[in-house]
């Protein structure tokens, strides 16, 4: 071989990490790969992470989990003593991970704040405009050669009082896809969001949000103070017939509470692209299976609910950004580089 042939040395030593990706789709992987322009080791595992898949990422300075990754201090304990330093999140939600433990752990916590809005306040669209006009069940009776039109009465959105609570990212763009309805918009925030405010929605307490909202949609993240915010007595000051739609997160509403409402006819529609405990349902293909979730099951027995496996987030631009942000923020635990201070939950950026 000539010496022209030789491969030129490496000055700067690169250091590559190993990361293992949890819960990882087929459908996301070349996001991933095209992503990973510094060519990490990328170890995909279909299974989601939990105390005993845990060992699969021995070895790897980083996991990569989404939102039905079991992130607890059992988990983390082991990831920790097989020499994981970093958890990076493909989500916008950390309710997931026990930050206490990750802390004492000595973990970076990184996610991805911000991917499309869009994404999801367009479904969430979706979602009252089908429960609205009975898409659903428009569907399948015309498929059947059904075409009368007895039960699929809707109302115009034009004029409806629609209650937004959690104003940030989410919650802004559905403020502004429900003023181009021409619905009047009230929200409910501890933090108000000028944008908001410019467009002509009203900040009001909850009280008034309930019991003024035709449609109340929900774009405020799981914490302590929003578990459970959708409660019986919630429910009991909303208006008779009121549309409830969540987007967010599962534990934000008693989903026994809702099943009371919608019994009793005070909860006239509902759309949920999440569920308390979806983390034993969503994402995987069950079909062939027994559901031995009776509060799911009795969900699935009204015509006036609609339940997406949380796809909220999946379209093109969305996974593309998502898989990008992962990325992004692993090659700054690489490099100690710079990383917007809503990427970090936990941060101490190894390198
Ligand atoms: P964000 O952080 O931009 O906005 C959240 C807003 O909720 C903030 O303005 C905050 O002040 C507000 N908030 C906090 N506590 C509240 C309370 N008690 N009452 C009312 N508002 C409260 O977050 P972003 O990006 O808008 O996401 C919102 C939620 O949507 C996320 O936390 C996540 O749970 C969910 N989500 C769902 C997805 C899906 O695929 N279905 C995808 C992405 C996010």
């Amino acid at each position: 071989m000539g010496q022209s042939d030789a491969k030129p040395s490496t000055l700067t030593t690169v250091h590559l990490m190993k990361i293992a990706v949890f819960s990882s789709q087929p459908y996301e992987r070349p996001f991933l790969d095209e992503a990973n322009t510094a060519a990490h080791e990328l170890c995909h595992f279909a299974v989601s992470l939990t105390p005993q898949t845990a060992p699969l990422a021995s070895g790897c300075e980083v996991v990569s989990i989404f939102v039905s990754d079991d992130a607890s201090a059992p988990t983390l304990e082991i990831l920790a003593r097989g020499g994981t330093r970093a958890l990076v999140l493909r989500s916008a939600g950390f309710n997931h991970v026990d930050l206490e433990a990750a802390d004492r752990l000595g973990f970076d916590v990184l996610r991805v704040p911000a991917y499309s809005p869009h994404a999801i306040a367009e479904h969430t669209i979706g979602l009252m405009l089908t429960l609205n006009r009975k898409l659903h069940r428009a569907y399948n009776r015309v498929r059947e050669q059904n075409f009368s039109l007895g039960g699929l009465m809707g109302f115009d959105m034009h004029g409806k009082v629609a209650g937004v609570i959690g104003t940030g990212e989410i919650g802004q763009v559905v403020c502004r896809l429900l003023t181009g309805f021409g619905c009047q918009v009230l929200a409910s925030d501890p933090n108000e969001n000028p944008a908001c405010v410019e467009m002509g929605v009203r900040y009001v307490d909850l009280d008034e949000l309930y019991a003024s909202s035709h449609i109340i949609t929900l774009h405020c993240p799981l914490t302590p103070a929003t578990h459970h915010l959708i409660d019986a007595a919630a429910i009991e000051r909303m208006r008779p017939g009121v549309m409830l739609v969540n987007t967010s997160r599962g534990g934000v509403v008693d989903t026994r509470a809702l099943i009371a409402g919608l019994k009793s006819s005070k909860v006239g529609a509902v759309g949920l692209d999440v569920y308390e405990e979806e983390g034993d349902l969503f994402f995987r293909d069950l079909s062939e299976q027994i559901l031995d979730d009776d509060i799911f099951a009795r969900l699935l027995t009204f015509p006036n609910v609609l339940i997406t496996a949380h796809q909220g987030f999946f379209t093109h631009e969305a996974v593309s950004a998502i898989a990008q942000t992962t990325l992004a923020n692993i090659d700054a635990l690489e490099s100690g580089g710079e990383l917007p201070e809503r990427h970090r939950v936990t941060s101490r950026l190894f390198a």
